[in-house]
């Protein structure tokens, strides 16, 4: 895909109270500060903010794949333990292939910054052409996961034929292997 066509990544709120409007959503603008920061190809942002119900949750994530054509989205929220917690069950279930490398890498990486980091089940997958990752609802986990694993996005899009980003190497170096 050319690059001069801006990547959509779509940045999914998944909460209770800030679809209700309860607390002003600070996941989703922290997801959109991160990108704006980091990435320095051209890209848009498809935001939506939805309740912890599992079937909402699956249709806005093959919304925003199959329709809006969004190459990489990332959620925010409902991870956890708690009883409404399903945004991996939901990830799971529209996922052609899962990616548990993701998983495993921020939980390891949030580790060393909270003891609480192996009470997030997040996950990540692709559907179709589109690369999904869960992050924890906190707003300081947002650049705490996403410094460990976007290293490797831009690759993982290449290998969807998906759009070709870029980084400010200052921030996050995107590691292609040599051909
Ligand atoms: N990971 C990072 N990097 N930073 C955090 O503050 N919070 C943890 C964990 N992972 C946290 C984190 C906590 S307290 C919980 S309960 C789980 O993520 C799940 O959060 P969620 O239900 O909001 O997704």
């Amino acid at each position: 895909m050319s690059d001069t066509v801006p990547a959509k990544i779509g940045i999914v709120t998944v909460s209770d109270r800030a679809s209700r409007g309860e607390y002003v959503d600070r996941g989703g603008p922290a997801i959109h500060e991160y990108f704006a920061a980091v990435l320095t190809s051209a890209w848009e942002a498809v935001a939506r903010v939805i309740p912890d119900e599992q079937p909402l949750v699956e249709q806005t994530l093959i919304d925003l794949a199959d329709h809006a054509r969004c190459a990489l989205i990332v959620t925010t929220g409902g991870t956890g333990p708690a009883l409404r917690d399903i945004t991996p069950e939901a990830t799971t279930a529209v996922c052609h292939k899962l990616m548990p490398g993701f998983g495993e890498l921020m939980r390891a990486v949030s580790l060393t910054k909270v003891a609480t980091a192996i009470l997030s089940r997040q996950t990540a997958g692709i559907r179709g052409q589109s690369l999904i990752i869960n992050l924890p609802g906190q707003p300081k986990a947002i650049a705490e996961c996403l410094d460990a694993v976007m290293p490797a996005v831009p690759y993982c899009l290449d290998l969807l034929d998906g759009p070709y980003l870029t980084t400010d190497e200052n921030r996050v170096k995107a590691f292609r292997p040599k051909k």
